[in-house]
Order: C-alpha cells, then sequence, then structure tokens
C-alpha cells in the first residue's frame, strides 16, 4: 500500500511499521524509542530477536541522544560522510531501549541521504529503527516494488524511486579507545574512512585491558542476500560458461548476471558495465529480475578481488555459494 509523506509520518507516530527509501536500500521503519513498534519489525521481517537495528536520526546533533560517546572519530566521520551510506556503532546510552539494541552495550547510527526520509525525520521529529525492508535472509529491496513482492501489498511503502546506491551502508565500530573496526563493507570504502580517521585497529594487537567484545552482526550471515533460486559464483566468464552448458546438457534451465564484456551464456542474462558504483546500485535489481524467472539456477560473474569490488563481493558471495 502506497502511503505519502504525512500518512508515512502519522502510522510511525502511531508505533505503525512503515517501508521507507533511503539512498542504499529501503527501509522498514518503526518508531526508534516504541518497544512495541519495534517488535512488528522483527515479526515482518521473521527477523531473530537479539538482531539489534540501525537508528536513523535527522542530522548530527541528535546522536548525543542515542550515545554516550560521540567520541572526536566519530564527529569526524559524521562530519564526513553524514548524510550518507555509513552507520556507526557507539557505545549506546542507558535510556537507549534495549529491543532496538539487540541485547548489546552499542547503538548503531546513520543519517540517510533521502530528501523524503530526511523531511520525515525531521517533520514529525522522529528517530526511526530500519533494517531491509525484505523477509529475514532475503534478497533487499532497491524499489517500492521489491518492497511489496517481498513482504506483500499491505506493508504500507513511501515510495522514493530507485536507491542511489544501492547495498546496504558501510559498518563501522568505533571503540572507546579510539580505534575502529569494519563490520560489514560498503560503499564508503575501508580506505575512505581511513583517509578521514587514521588506519584500521589490528584486534589481535589491542590491550588486553582495553579488549571489547566484538557485536554481533547478522547481516555477517552465511546465506544473506539471497534470492530464492539457487546462485553459483563464478571468477571468470569461461568456468560460468562450462557451467552453463553442463547445465543445458542436463536440461537445466539458468540465468546469468555478467560484468564487463565477453563472452555470454546463450541463456537469459542481465550483462553490467565493469564499474563498481554501477554494479552496486543495479545488484540487487538485477537478482530480483532473474530470480523472477524461476529457473532453475542463477549463474552469477564475481568481479575481481580489488578493494574497489570489497562491497559487491561481499554481498555476492552471501547471496550464493562459490563454485572454485
Ligand atoms: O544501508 C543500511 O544500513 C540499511 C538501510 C535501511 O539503512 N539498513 C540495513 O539494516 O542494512 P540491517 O538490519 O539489514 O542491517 C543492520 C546491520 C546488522 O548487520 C546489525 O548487526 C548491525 O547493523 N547493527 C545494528 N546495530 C548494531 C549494534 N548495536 N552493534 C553492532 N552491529 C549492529
Ligand atoms: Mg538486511
Amino acid at each position: 500500500m502506497r502511503v505519502d509523506l504525512s500518512q508515512a509520518i502519522h502510522l510511525l507516530q502511531q508505533g505503525e511499521v512503515v517501508a521507507i527509501p533511503t539512498e542504499t536500500v529501503y527501509g522498514l521503519a518503526a518508531d526508534a524509542t516504541n518497544d512495541e513498534a519495534l517488535r512488528k519489525i522483527f515479526a515482518t521481517k521473521q527477523r531473530p530477536a537479539d538482531h539489534p537495528l540501525i537508528v536513523h536520526i535527522s542530522d548530527i546533533a541528535q546522536a548525543e541522544h542515542w550515545a554516550t560517546d560521540f567520541s572526536s572519530k566519530a564527529r569526524q566521520l559524521a562530519e564526513f560522510f553524514w548524510p550518507g551510506a555509513l552507520t556507526l556503532v557507539l557505545p549506546a546510552k542507558a535510556s537507549v531501549s534495549r529491543v532496538v539494541r539487540g541485547g548489546e552495550s552499542t547503538v548503531a547510527l546513520r543519517v540517510p541521504h533521502h530528501p523524503l526520509t530526511l523531511d520525515l525525520l525531521k517533520r514529525g521529529q522522529l528517530s526511526v529503527a530500519a533494517p531491509s525492508a525484505n523477509l529475514y535472509t532475503q534478497l533487499s529491496p532497491t524499489t517500492a516494488e521489491h518492497v511489496e513482492a517481498g513482504l506483500g501489498e499491505a506493508i504500507p511503502v513511501l515510495d522514493g524511486g530507485p536507491c542511489q546506491v544501492g547495498i546496504e551502508s558501510t559498518i563501522v565500530h568505533i571503540l572507546p579507545d579510539g580505534s575502529w573496526q569494519l563490520l560489514r563493507p560498503g560503499m564508503i570504502s575501508a580506505a575512505d574512512i581511513a583517509a578521514v580517521i587514521g588506519p584500521m585497529s589490528d584486534t589481535r594487537s589491542a590491550q588486553s585491558s582495553e579488549k571489547v567484545s566484538l557485536p554481533k552482526v547478522p547481516g555477517q550471515h552465511l546465506l544473506h542476500y539471497s534470492p530464492r533460486t539457487p546462485l553459483s559464483l563464478f571468477n571468470d566468464k569461461s568456468t560460468l560458461q562450462q557451467a552453463y552448458l553442463t547445465l543445458h546438457k542436463r536440461q537445466k534451465s539458468c540465468a546469468a548476471l555478467l560484468i564487463g564484456d565477453g563472452p555470454a551464456p546463450a541463456c537469459a542474462l542481465v550483462s553490467l558495465p565493469a564499474e563498481p558504483v554501477i554494479v552496486a546500485e543495479r545488484l540487487y535489481s538485477a537478482l530480483h529480475e532473474l530470480d523472477a524467472l524461476g529457473v532453475d539456477e542463477l549463474l552469477v560473474e564475481l568481479p575481481p578481488d580489488l578493494p574497489e569490488w570489497a562491497a559487491v563481493r561481499d554481498r555476492l558471495s552471501r547471496a550464493g555459494y562459490q563454485k572454485t
């Protein structure tokens, strides 16, 4: 069910869930201060209750309501990248709902870069928890249509058009001593972060007195972001082509996702230019499209193992099994 901005604000203020656009993927939002509303997110997604949620705030000033220690490193990153596809995991204030923290002592914060959602947060004076608006472990949505296809027509959706970044935000854990760890790669790279606050800490050499247990990151589970169709990954077009021929001989149907120019199998396919930003933007759409064909298997070409492809490779390797 499509809703407009005022309806979305009203529903959120009433403790309902609403799917909202962000620049990364669509989020399934609920008032981050309302435990009953937050529980509806877990129920709708069929997501385990101990998985924490990202709190979306309207500006940097809101961060102090959630984090005890908005340290200089966190502030530097926020000032540089917000609004944007960067989530900061910080020590949580005691007042932050345990439901949103999934029982952790930290809270994840981000200011999303989407005009409609920034308007919603400001006009509604809201902070919303929002995981991706899909069923647990399935493909993330980058359009309102994807949300409806995955969660059903009854979910209220604020349509903000297709997402521009296309894959989930980078998650950075800032420790009390100012060191940092990358919990999930995204289009803001580890090198981009290091350019602002210095190199990532080496966890093995951390002082024992300063050891902090790593929070759980359900996005790091294998078999996340998966289409319904079995998906196999290939390092190059020739091994993918061989797999296609084998399937063809066994009278199995397939569809392929290719990156860059080169020989293509004679099946349904989506071919994306070898540009990380473009592949990220179109990745989930391409997978949704190929998944909808109802073929026996999806054959997906992995981009090269280079830093600029880290986020795309991370999502793809969780969506499927690699054939070596
Ligand atoms: O781009 C995004 O981040 C999207 C849009 C909607 O903002 N959201 C998203 O949410 O990807 P979700 O729930 O699918 O992934 C949230 C990730 C999970 O891996 C979770 O573990 C981590 O954020 N996270 C949330 N709160 C955390 C916390 N307190 N400590 C550690 N990790 C946390
Ligand atoms: Mg997700």
